[in-house]
């Protein structure tokens, strides 16, 4: 792992509160004085903002194979770590990321079914020594985090209204936090959970204290 910055990954499903959370702990970190950059996946570059689009845009404008979305996801993923995180991170920089591996274990591996340890090795082969210092995961009931998101109709996401992975039925999203959950309970060092379900100041209160401790304790690093 690169010594120098800090890499901090923001996970959970659709309206977990990824977004509100990383503006409010980018905001608070940049008035202390550090150097924050703000990223998300895919995403990040020229490159994955393009592939985004391929990727996220609504299924009725092509179809996608699991594998394919798997190996887009990583080509962003790829181009993200090289052009953006990696020199971020050598010279110190804090670096913020809305998603990242883990989304992919859970969306691509276990609601896509695909084999959840290839996943993981391509990930791997994909990061090399870049890894998040922490993640915080925002554990939510994918139902509520629809609804926030006014992306729940009854039992099913609307279909057609929102992207690929949004529109995708409940059961889906149910997988994902499933597989956020696992993740969770096999890497507790690196993965905290926050229970999402609570308001925006008590979640951004437990977020920043994980943050603090690990931007306190260099023998974390
Ligand atoms: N703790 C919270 N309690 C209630 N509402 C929240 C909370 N956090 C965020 N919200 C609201 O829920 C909605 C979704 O939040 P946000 O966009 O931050 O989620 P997200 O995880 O980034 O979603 P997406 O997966 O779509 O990017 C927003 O309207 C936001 O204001
Ligand atoms: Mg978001």
């Amino acid at each position: 792992m690169i010594s120098k910055g800090f890499f901090i990954t923001f996970e959970g499903g659709e309206g977990s509160g990824k977004s509100t959370l990383i503006d409010q702990v980018a905001e608070t970190l940049t008035a202390r004085g550090l150097n924050v950059v703000k990223t998300r996946e895919p995403g990040g570059t020229r490159l994955g903002e393009a592939i985004r689009n391929l990727l996220l845009s609504p299924a009725a404008d092509h179809t996608i194979g699991s594998q394919a979305e798997l190996l887009l996801f990583l080509a962003a993923r790829s181009q993200h770590i090289e052009e953006l995180i990696r020199p971020s991170l050598e010279v110190g920089k804090v670096v913020l990321c809305d998603r990242f591996n883990d989304s992919t274990i859970a969306y691509q591996g276990a609601a896509r079914n695909l084999d959840t340890k290839y996943v993981q090795r391509l990930c791997q082969m994909v990061c090399s020594n870049i890894e998040p210092q922490l993640t915080l995961f925002l554990d939510v009931d994918p139902k509520e985090g629809l609804l926030r998101s006014q992306k729940l109709d009854k039992e099913h996401a609307v279909s057609g209204k929102f992207d690929r992975i949004e529109s995708e039925k409940i059961e889906f999203h149910e997988r994902v936090l499933g597989a956020f959950r696992a993740l969770a309970r096999k890497e507790p060092f690196r993965i905290y959970c926050i229970d999402a379900s609570k308001s925006r100041e008590t979640v951004y209160k437990e977020a920043m204290r994980a943050i603090d401790e690990l931007i306190l304790l260099p023998a974390k690093k």
